[in-house]
């Protein structure tokens, strides 16, 4: 019989081994019970990133990141849990039931996609046959995008009438609110078109759903020039490269990608043969774009070709510094072009930056020397490295004042310092001085400073890794979690039916902790071993990322209490629990005594004595203070 859904999901996490998992993206070295390695969320050189195969998770002692095998794989390749599944399932060759598959949508979100595809055809519909939209056509003509073009990617006209696409539709206004094709009008009753006059070019995400529209001015001194679908729960822009859906296949067979500013310049790369070229329309990358990325371009070979006015350049770096940043942890960065250097071939990512020096936009490239010209310049892209460098250099000149070639300088030095090979380092070197015509010895003096400086204000990890610093903030929130902690560690029953009892007594404020208490209370008892119970927990909050991160919390806190006897861990039970007590009385007789002085003028702090005393003769709790 084949296996429910559940019941699959369950045969593939028991079948997933946590740190082989983890070692498809991270260098791990076993330490003790523990493997270790260097956090793929965060950049860092010292490893804090620990792998538990016993328990089944991982956990970033620094940046707090990890959960089980499926939520590390959900985090490091920005899928769902259900995405994840159907990957494993295929690995393990488990056949999963065919009931889901856009079972998952929800009603509002399906309406909206429905609307979203039903306004795109309105659209098109209207570019090629409504005779207002002649001048949009000529506009097109003008750019050189054909009819083909045109319907390949949906292009269409929006018209000018306030309210011709609601009557079109002729459905529920608001699931077209919903989909951000419409906004509440400000003083009279009803609704209005948001894009009206303009042209249309549909935004989808990787799967080809739209879920937004770009709508760009075609008349003179309509603004802005580019009109964007707000944040909807179809669409949030952080998220979504352009053009990513027609450019994935080619991404992965190539093992690299594009990135370029605008609609237009993705459509005329990949029109003109850059057929992984992504537009990040005009916003800077974020680190869900990369995640994007890295799900289908393996080698993280990434080509940056924003404009190279200011802004672009601007961007540029940004970009580059986030790349470097999200797979920091994976490896090196290639820092330069050869078969000879050791240990090539191995990074972990690759940035290029392509910026033809007659700097125009990719689609004024394209339009006017052609696709092939502009190939041309991609396998001659130099690395970010190099282009920096380049970029350093252009601005030396041999009259420039002491001040402003030391200001120069200062810029190159990082650079150089990065280089992790020697013997290219000194390469580099050479090429610097004899550049800006420096002492070679000098040079590398500084260089040698620089790094000495900065190896100064490294924060040292072990500090970091000595406390484990939960989310929370809130003591009794911290206090609380090491209790519902001591359930993760092998305690006898004795130990586990009293905690249970007082974690019920707890008032327990945050929601999810709350409702993870609550959870534990029903499963404690079922499960046969800590292994076993971690394991329900996660399967009881399979879909809420939240509360999966609260466990891997949980689970690291309870390392603590993993070498401590009965009796000692008896004894750490009491004192948490005494603690909040403790905690929470203080924060009563501070409200007691703000409180008193309020309602009694000076006579407040004489009221606030006896208030006090009456409470410690009622409840004895002197003892605890
Ligand atoms: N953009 C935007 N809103 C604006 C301006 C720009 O969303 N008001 C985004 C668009 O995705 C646009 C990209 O930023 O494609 C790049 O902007 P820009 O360089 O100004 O436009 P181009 O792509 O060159 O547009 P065109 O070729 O149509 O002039
Ligand atoms: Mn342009």
């Amino acid at each position: 019989m084949p296996l429910t859904y559940q019941e699959a999901v369950e045969e593939i996490k028991s079948r997933l081994d946590i740190v082989e998992v983890v070692s498809r993206y991270v260098v791990l070295k076993k330490s003790g019970a523990n493997y270790m390695g260097c956090c793929p969320f965060h950049q860092e050189k010292t490893p804090s990133f620990s792998v538990n195969r016993q328990k089944g998770i991982c956990y970033c002692f620094a940046c707090h990141e990890g959960g089980d095998a499926i939520t590390f794989l959900e985090k490091i390749q920005n899928k769902s849990f259900k995405e994840v599944i159907e990957d494993e399932a295929k690995n393990f060759g488990i056949e999963l039931p065919a009931t889901i598959g856009g079972g998952n949508f929800s009603k509002k979100k399906t309406a909206a996609l429905e609307a979203m595809k039903k306004a795109s055809e309105f659209f098109t519909e209207n570019l090629f046959n409504s005779p207002d939209a002649e001048f949009a056509r000529e506009y097109l003509k003008k750019r050189s995008i054909s009819d083909e073009v045109i319907k390949k990617y949906g292009l269409g006209y929006a018209p000018k009438g306030y309210d011709e696409l609601q009557k079109h539709l002729n459905t529920d206004i608001s699931y077209l609110e919903t989909a951000g094709l419409v906004s509440k009008r400000e003083r009279e009753k009803g609704y209005i078109d948001r894009f009206r006059n303009r042209l249309i070019i549909p935004v989808k995400d990787e799967n080809g759903h739209i879920v937004a529209f770009g709508a760009r001015a075609l008349t003179e001194g309509q603004n802005p020039k580019y009109l964007n679908s707000p944040d909807t729960i179809l669409y949030n822009k952080s998220r979504i490269l352009y053009g990513f859906d027609t450019a994935k296949e080619a991404i992965k067979e190539l093992d690299s990608v594009l990135i370029c500013e605008g609609y237009f310049d993705a459509i005329s790369l990949q029109t003109g043969g850059v057929k992984n070229a992504v537009a990040s329309c005009g916003t800077a990358l974020t680190q869900d774009h990369i995640r994007l990325i890295a799900k289908y371009c393996e080698s993280r070979k990434i080509y940056l070709a924003f404009d190279t006015d200011n802004a672009g350049q601007m961007a540029t770096e940004r970009s580059a510094e986030l790349i470097k940043t999200a797979f920091g942890g994976l490896g090196d960065i290639k820092q330069f072009d050869s078969c000879y250097v050791a240990g090539g071939g191995n990074y972990s990512c690759e940035i290029r930056v392509v910026s033809p020096p007659e700097g125009k936009d990719p689609d004024e490239f394209i339009r006017e020397k052609g696709g092939n010209a502009y190939i041309e310049h991609m396998l001659n892209a130099p690395l970010l490295l190099d282009y920096r460098l380049d970029k350093l250099f252009s601005q030396y000149s041999s009259d420039m004042s002491p001040l402003a070639k030391n200001d120069l300088v200062a810029k190159i030095i990082p650079l150089i310092e990065e280089i992790k090979n020697n013997i290219v380092q000194n390469e580099y070197v050479k090429r610097v001085a004899t550049r800006l015509q420096l002492d070679e010895g000098l040079l590398l003096r500084e260089i040698k400073a620089f790094r000495a400086k900065n190896d100064e204000f490294e924060e040292p990890v072990f500090e970091q890794k000595s406390q484990i610093v939960t989310k929370s903030s809130n003591f009794i929130e911290k206090m609380q979690k090491n209790l519902l902690s001591v359930l993760c560690t092998n305690i006898s029953d004795d130990n586990r039916s009293e905690l249970i009892r007082i974690i019920k007594t707890q008032k327990i404020e945050e929601k999810n902790l709350k409702l993870l208490a609550e959870t534990i209370d029903k499963i404690v008892f079922k499960s046969n071993n800590t292994k076993e119970f971690i394991q329900e927990l996660f399967n009881e909050f399979q879909e809420n990322n939240e509360v999966k991160d609260i466990i891997t919390d949980l689970i690291y806190l309870s390392k603590s209490y993993e070498n401590l006897t009965d009796k000692e861990i008896q004894t750490a039970m009491f004192e948490t629990k005494n603690k909040i007590e403790l905690f929470r009385r203080r924060e009563e007789i501070k409200k007691l005594r703000l409180k008193s002085k309020e309602d009694n003028g000076v006579n407040g702090e004489v009221q606030y004595q006896i208030t006090v005393n009456e409470k410690l003769k009622s409840e004895n709790w002197r003892n605890n203070q």
